[in-house]
């Protein structure tokens, strides 16, 4: 089953209990929020308090990533604000295990990511550990950038190695995903689907359905 998790980085920050109640209405699974220190990545977005008031008004799941650097510092506080699951980036100055061991104690789905120039074989010994891998599509900081290819054969290594060692894993790929492009992703192996401009940048209603609506008539 494949879910689609608008990235609320492009959504209007004036307005945003409003954008993720549309979203929500017009069949998204998840909410993707985007969080940046401004140090791991050359930007910076929104925290912990953007989730606790987001919390307070919508009961969708929140799919947390974390662009920070020592995320281990933080994964308590995003936790108790309410986030459903929580990505770290294995790239992320601290320990990937000990970040993975806290997302779990907290009683949270437990992310992992790579950035685009990372290879799948840094995930060795950690698929099994998690509950999701994100692969980047872009280079992380910024939405509205393209997909890079070579992300595709990322995501079919991946799903042939989680097949023998994690067939429940879920596969999210996140950054430049399209209306276009989405097919091809899915193709790939990937089930969960993020998309920030393609979704926001117009009538996210709209766009969410016709997302919603690829992945129904795809086989
Ligand atoms: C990039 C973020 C993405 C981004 C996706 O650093 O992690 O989630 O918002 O935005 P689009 O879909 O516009 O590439
Ligand atoms: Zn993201």
């Amino acid at each position: 089953m494949f879910k689609l998790a608008p990235s609320i980085l492009a959504a209007d920050f004036a307005r945003l209990g409003d954008e993720v109640a549309a979203i929500e209405k017009a069949g998204a699974d998840m909410v993707h929020i985007d969080v940046m220190d401004g140090i791991f990545v050359p930007n910076i977005s929104m925290g912990i308090p953007v989730v606790a008031s987001l919390r307070k008004v919508s009961g969708m799941v929140f799919d947390v990533h974390l662009m920070i650097r020592k995320p281990s510092k933080y994964i308590q506080a995003f936790a108790d604000a309410g986030a459903d699951s929580i990505t770290v980036h294995i790239e992320s100055e601290g320990d990937t295990s000990e970040a993975i061991d806290l997302i779990r104690k907290a009683g949270k789905k437990v992310g992992l990511c790579i950035n685009p120039d990372t290879p799948v074989s840094a995930l060795n010994g950690f698929i099994e550990k998690v509950d999701m891998i994100l692969l980047m599509g872009v280079q992380p900081g910024f939405g509205g950038q393209h997909y890079m290819p070579h992300v595709s054969d990322k995501i079919r290594e991946l799903r042939a190695i989680c097949d023998q060692v994690h067939p429940e894993c879920d596969i999210e790929v996140d950054g430049g995903i399209t209306l276009e492009n989405v097919e091809d992703i899915l193709s790939a192996g990937a089930n969960v689907i993020v998309a920030g401009s393609s979704v926001f940048r117009g009538d996210a209603a709209a766009h969410v359905k016709a997302y919603k609506e690829i992945f129904a008539n795809h086989g």
